[in-house]
């Protein structure tokens, strides 16, 4: 459905000159497509992308705040670039410590102009046009009481073979030491009619990779009561013309049977599930508020290590959340033999502002927790030696990603999300988008390298 703020806003009077915008994006690919959007709706204001922000007249930054270093880098950035004002070059922050910070960005960079969290993109037109007025602080800010998700007719992908949508946005799951909630607001979904009309037209226009994107992609409910998350998974997967259907992140208490029902009976959903598991013990799980235990986790890897394909499984693990005490945080290690993941990106916990967690006792000391995190990745590394290595003389599909001519190799992706560098005998190297089958030659705990199978 078209958005109909969108098309409405009125359009600046100011667009005789042409104006130009740079765009930086920070945080998790929620970010990265909604950066997609901004770029579309700016492009359809009149707007032109550049590629630094000295030839730019408007400077935006996309940011992030899920931990600490995450939210300094926007400062680091506005700082390192703050003289360009002298140059009437003007500031804007997006994104989630826009949302967090609100006019408190204003005090500590007052020659931003425009702050705008995710849920008020919609109004991003009217800001705009306000902004071209002369006006020096516009805010965006919604305090969670938005019910309508940032759909628009004008989202400018950057790849043409590989694209995100949108399935739901927000999160009402409040985990004791996340800012998502306050960030991104309530949790809203897109209607399946207005998906799937999406991802037939990208279909259409020669896309065939669809990642679909949520904060907790599976806790998806359409509103028009038409789909379930597997449901909808399955019928994009049916689509003509769509080879792969990835989906992130997926939340374990929303995770059911039928999604890996869906993955055995579709063969264009790929084989690879990611969920955070956070902590292996129970009893940090439940000071995290994450309403499920280490075991209610592994019986829905039970079902996943049960479909008939192979799929690949990772997870994001917080280490050091305070209370956390060395048999826990021994839990979490054990958990990861238990799985046997294909990958994990583990964290140390940052206190975030809002969150219930900066209010508990029994701090971690950071000394602590960089030594969890180190034995975490260093014991991790060594399961996906064995995963990668099992690999090893098995022909894969890959889609090709591009090219690293210093290596003369070929980059491709496997359905299990695993990289698969190759090299190709043929006089014309394969196309960023083609799939082909691939042999494995030699394996890494985090890549796998290969030829090009004639
Ligand atoms: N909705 C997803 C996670 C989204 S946030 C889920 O619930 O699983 C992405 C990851 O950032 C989280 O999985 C968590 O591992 C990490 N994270 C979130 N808040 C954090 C914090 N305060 N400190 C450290 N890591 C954090
Ligand atoms: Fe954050 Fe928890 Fe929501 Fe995930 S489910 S985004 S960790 S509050
Ligand atoms: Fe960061 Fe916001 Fe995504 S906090 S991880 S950009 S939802």
């Amino acid at each position: 459905m078209p958005n109909f703020d969108l098309i409405d806003a009125p359009q600046p009077e100011a667009a005789a000159h042409s104006r130009t915008f740079y765009l930086e994006t920070f945080g998790c690919q929620m970010n990265v497509h909604d950066s997609e959007k901004v770029i579309g709706t700016l492009t359809q204001q009149g707007y032109h992308q550049v590629e630094t922000e000295e030839a730019a007249d408007l400077i935006l930054y996309n940011t992030c705040s899920i931990r600490d270093k995450a939210e300094q880098k926007v400062f680091n950035r506005l700082n390192d670039y703050k003289k360009l004002t002298a140059q009437g070059k003007r500031f804007g922050v997006l994104g989630c410590v826009a949302q967090q910070e609100g006019e408190r960005i204003f005090e500590r960079a007052p020659y931003v102009s425009l702050v705008s969290g995710s849920a008020s993109y919609r109004k991003l037109p009217e800001m705009l046009v306000r902004l071209e007025l002369g006006e020096k602080r516009i805010t965006g800010l919604d305090d969670r009481q938005t019910e309508e998700t940032f759909e628009t007719e004008f989202t400018t992908r950057s790849n043409p073979h590989r694209g995100y949508i949108t399935i739901i946005e927000g999160c009402d799951k409040f985990c004791a030491y996340c800012v998502v909630p306050y960030t991104r607001g309530k949790e809203r979904s897109r209607t399946s009619t207005s998906v799937l009309v999406e991802a037939r037209r990208m279909a259409d226009s020669g896309y065939t990779e669809i990642q679909l994107l949520g904060q907790n992609v599976n806790s998806y409910c359409d509103p028009e009561r038409k789909k379930s998350f597997a449901e909808l998974l399955a019928a994009i997967g049916e689509i003509p013309g769509i080879r792969r259907v990835r989906f992130t992140t997926s939340h374990p208490r929303d995770f059911t049977r039928d999604i890996v029902d869906a993955i055995d009976a579709v063969p264009s959903l790929c084989d690879h599930v990611h969920l955070p598991v956070q902590s292996g013990s129970s009893d940090v799980l439940h000071m995290m508020q994450r309403e499920y235990t280490r075991d209610w986790y592994l019986e829905r890897i039970s079902w996943i290590k049960a479909a008939k394909r192979q799929i690949s499984m990772t997870t994001d693990v917080i280490v050091g959340f305070p209370g956390e005490t060395q048999a826990d945080f021994e839990e979490t290690i054990t958990l990861l033999h238990a799985v046997q993941y294909d990958g994990v990106f583990a964290f140390k916990y940052s206190p975030r502002p809002n969150t219930p967690a900066v209010r508990m006792p029994d701090s971690i000391s950071d000394e602590i927790k960089a030594e969890r995190l180190q034995v975490l990745l260093d014991r991790q590394r060594e399961i996906q030696r064995v995963n990668y290595s099992n690999y090893m003389g098995q022909v894969l599909e890959v889609m090709v990603e591009g090219h690293n001519q210093a290596r003369g190799q070929v980059i491709g992706r496997t359905s299990q999300n695993k990289t698969l560098n190759f090299t190709a005998s043929q006089p014309i190297l394969p196309a960023t988008g083609s799939y082909l089958p691939v042999r494995v030659t030699k394996t890494f705990p985090n890549s796998l390298v290969g030829e090009a199978v004639a």
